[in-house]
């Protein structure tokens, strides 16, 4: 894993937050490369979630909410890790610290950190939610929170969209936004943070068809992953007992992968019933019922949710894209990723600098950048320029040769097979959109 956050760091893919003060606590900058690969992974959710279906609307509500919604969702009393402080050297952890020797609270409880005895409270529930205040006057009247989940934002909405876009169920509404948690154990470079972004996808079915549901998305979440071109045997489902349902959830499937620190979640696929839209009705005293107009049935929809994190879908993409190999002796770091996710499309390089050769280059690129990313890169051996590339995922390197100013054709040099082919510089753009395709 060092390895790989050294590349991010060094690559452009992912920064720590505010790193010249000394860094902010599990909150993490996305780079010129980092912004890139997240951006494409989350186009492609919206594509296969919003544009490519009938039957699921796009929205993209505030971060801020009323306070009330997070009484009805459950997350203001329920949306707790148990934590002890250390009286002593002032650290806090979760109950369930396995460093923790003893019962918190009992005399021979000992501090993970300093070591002293007897000196962790016992626990206490603290809310994951981050406060804050609305308004001038910072009084309890005027608290509000920073959203923990971007599902609540689709609930309060659905009459609208419902109305709106004039969807029949079962339908879904898709949103991809920020969402906070005051994280107690944070780490693992992006894995789990205290400021994510969410991909989230809510379902409304008529009860009773949600356990057919929520298998058909459970399959779809996992086909839309192995087309991703991650590995199939690092992705699982692990199935919640009942100890590790959520307080809304009824049944629930992680998906996990293979992380170098071990199997993780990194999306979720959640039977959540009613239990959202009725106490959201409950709480507003508004009707959210749905009115079947073939049947004349009314009913308050189950919820069938899949939510995956953008930064953990990132992460697992970068793990899985990064690639130590032997080529003729010499080591070469690789990110293979799917062309199509791949931050830069292409580089180009004049082989040398000078013979006309920068100046067809610069044309090729400002011709190539009309379509895709692509970076332009004179400096240094050709051999090193292409090493940078690979380690940023870039799955084309076109250099400009002595031959190319003469009969207007460059190499294409392909990322994992390393094979060069010639190809006509005027046929250049349709050569990439081809293999990105492919
Ligand atoms: N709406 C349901 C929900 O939020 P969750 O399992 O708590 O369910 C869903 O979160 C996904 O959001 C996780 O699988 C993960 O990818 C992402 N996520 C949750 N907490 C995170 C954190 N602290 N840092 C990064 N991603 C997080």
């Amino acid at each position: 894993m060092d390895k790989l956050v050294s590349l991010a760091k060094r690559r452009g893919f992912v920064f720590q937050s505010s790193e010249i003060y000394g860094g902010l606590g599990s909150v993490w900058d996305y780079g010129p490369l980092g912004v890139e690969l997240k951006k494409n992974i989350k186009e492609r959710w919206w594509r296969s979630m919003v544009h490519a279906r009938e039957d699921i609307e796009g929205l993209d509500a505030a971060i801020l909410m009323h306070p009330k919604v997070w009484e009805a969702s459950g997350h203001l009393a329920g949306f707790a890790d148990p934590l002890v402080d250390c009286k002593q050297c002032k650290n806090r952890f979760r109950a369930d610290d396995p460093r923790i020797k003893g019962t918190p609270g009992q005399p021979d409880a000992q501090c993970p950190v300093c070591g002293t005895k007897g000196s962790l409270t016992a626990p206490r529930q603290f809310n994951l939610m981050f406060k804050t205040f609305m308004g001038p006057v910072e009084d309890q009247a005027a608290v509000i929170f920073l959203r923990p989940e971007t599902a609540q934002g689709i609930y309060v909405n659905y009459l609208n969209v419902l109305q709106s876009s004039r969807q029949k169920i079962p339908f879904g509404i898709a949103q991809i936004g920020k969402a906070f948690r005051n994280e107690i154990t944070p780490g693992n470079f992006t894995f789990r943070t205290r400021e994510f972004e969410q991909m989230e996808m809510q379902f409304f079915v008529k009860p009773g068809t949600d356990g057919e549901w929520l298998e058909r998305w459970r399959a779809e979440r996992m086909q839309w992953l192995v087309d991703l071109g991650i590995r199939p045997e690092k992705l699982r489902f692990h199935q919640h007992t009942p100890q590790e349902l959520a307080h809304y959830a009824k049944e629930a499937y992680d998906i996990e992968y293979e992380f170098p620190f071990g199997w993780h979640e990194f999306e979720g696929v959640h039977n959540r019933t009613d239990f959202d839209l009725a106490r959201h009705q409950q709480f507003s005293g508004k009707k959210l019922d749905y009115l079947d107009a073939g049947t004349n049935e009314r009913y308050i929809p189950y919820v069938i949710e899949t939510s995956a994190g953008a930064d953990r879908t990132a992460l697992v993409v970068l793990c899985d894209a990064y690639t130590e190999e032997d080529v003729e002796g010499e080591k070469r770091v690789v990110l293979r990723f799917q062309p199509s996710l791949a931050p830069l499309k292409a580089a180009v390089f004049p082989l040398v600098n000078k013979d006309g050769m920068p100046e067809l280059a610069r044309r090729l690129y400002d011709m190539l950048r009309q379509r895709f990313k692509v970076f332009y890169d004179d400096g240094g051996s050709i051999g090193r320029r292409y090493r940078r590339q690979d380690e940023a995922g870039t799955p084309f390197g076109i250099t400009v040769d002595g031959q190319s100013t003469q009969d207007q054709t460059v190499t294409v040099r392909d990322r994992d097979t390393l094979q060069q082919v010639r190809v006509a510089s005027d046929r250049l753009t349709d050569y990439v959109t081809d293999k990105l395709a492919g």
